[in-house]
């Protein structure tokens, strides 16, 4: 690896993982990703923040070794998750001196993915500092990006901000600094839907806090580094605000081909007014592409057959990410058809209970869709242009 230097004394010291497309064994990479640590020498202390995923712990060691690193005081876990933290007991045999600083939430548990000793760590608080001589670390203890232990460290002198997985991407570049922005940016709000999204209101708190803080550099622990903080800060600022975009995101699934038709329909009816319609076939789309799509979108109309007595598997398990990642999403519909009954309707809106989003009367059909049920379509795309019309919150034309 290529050594990187983001300044004089501190180094990336992690590991690109070029070929890894499925992460968590849930979320699709396309771009593949990097597992970014950082080492930081100060005059008297030498401090590496986060460390690898597991499958890349020759790359980290291999690094610091061509630094001729000989000692490291501190390491700190800002996230106890394992693509972060899986390298830290092979980090801590080769430098035995060094303590664990993080916060005593990650430290609870890092003793229990990793089953490290009690003697290795060193608790800090929040807004507790760590002198390194000439160089200062700060401690921001911000939890549930995404879990509840997260905490970043912000690099006073340099002011460079280390929020782990905060302000991430899984994106894999050979380029330090995000130089591709438009590229990169759709990563980081994939990314943010996946990960970040159910925690919008924690969020929203965290920027606010470090709109005090002036920072040049923001250093996460995936991704590229960003050089100019305010692009990745101002576009966390939109995907965690209230305000909506004029789309609806129809997501759907066809057994025989009647609800295709009726989604073809309404496809046609949501454009003639003047509504962007976001669509996904369940059966071949990447579930990344339709998080991302929630992130803005106002409405979600789920289509479906009903097989058995229910959705569709593909639907229903879209119907699960939509309920868990909590998208600001304001409305949801339901079209699709039936054989001979069943409780579509009441499987999906029990399962979107857990969303604030308003249901629109659905339109589910027996057998193949007949002209009434295209005006029952028709009267279905009336009321979403009619309520993202009348909602504020729905930004039009953006
Ligand atoms: Fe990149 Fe939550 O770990």
């Amino acid at each position: 690896m290529v050594m990187r230097q983001l300044a004089e004394g501190i180094y990336w010291v992690g590991a690109i993982d070029w070929d890894r497309r499925l992460f968590d064994a849930l979320i699709p990479t396309p771009e593949g990703t990097s597992y970014n640590a950082y080492l930081i020498q100060g005059s008297r202390k030498t401090a590496l923040i986060d460390t690898v995923d597991p499958s890349k712990e020759d790359e980290l060691l291999a690094n610091l070794k061509a630094l001729n690193i000989r000692s490291i005081d501190y390491i700190i876990p800002n996230h106890a998750e394992q693509d972060h933290s899986g390298t830290i007991g092979r980090v801590l045999a080769t430098y035995p001196m060094a303590k664990l600083v993080t916060n005593e939430k990650c430290r609870d548990l890092l003793q229990r993915l990793l089953l490290l000793p009690d003697e290795v760590f060193l608790s800090i608080q929040d807004g507790e500092t760590l002198d390194l001589g000439n160089r200062t670390l700060e401690f921001l203890i911000t939890p549930w990006v995404h879990w509840p232990e997260t905490m970043l460290t912000y690099l006073r002198e340099d002011k460079i901000l280390f929020p782990c997985d905060f302000l991430g991407s899984h994106y894999a570049a050979s380029d330090l600094f995000a130089r591709n922005r438009h590229t990169i940016y759709e990563a980081a709000k994939r990314y943010f839907a996946e990960i970040m999204m159910p925690f919008r209101g924690s969020i929203r708190g965290h920027l606010e806090r470090l709109s005090h803080f002036e920072i040049r550099l923001i250093a996460p622990s995936h991704g590229p580094v960003w050089d100019d903080p305010k692009f990745i800060l101002d576009a966390y600022a939109e995907w965690t605000s209230d305000r909506m975009k004029d789309e609806v995101v129809l997501a759907y699934v066809s057994m025989h081909g009647s609800t295709q038709r009726m989604v073809d329909h309404l496809i046609d009816a949501l454009i003639s007014r003047g509504v962007t319609v976001r669509l996904f076939n369940l059966t071949v789309t990447d579930l990344g592409e339709l998080a991302k799509s929630l992130v803005d979108a106002a409405t979600v109309v789920v289509g479906t057959p009903t097989i058995l007595f229910g959705p569709h598997p593909a639907a229903l398990y879209a119907t699960y990410l939509v309920s868990v990642l909590k998208p600001k999403t304001a409305y949801a519909s339901i079209i699709g058809s039936y054989g001979w009954g069943g409780k579509t309707v009441k499987v999906i809106t029990d399962m979107l209970s857990t969303t604030k989003m308003e249901l629109i009367p659905p339109v589910v059909v027996q057998g193949y869709p007949k002209e009434e049920d295209f005006l029952s379509l028709n009267a279905l795309a009336d009321e979403i242009a009619k309520r993202h019309r009348e909602n504020p919150l729905i930004q039009k034309g953006v």
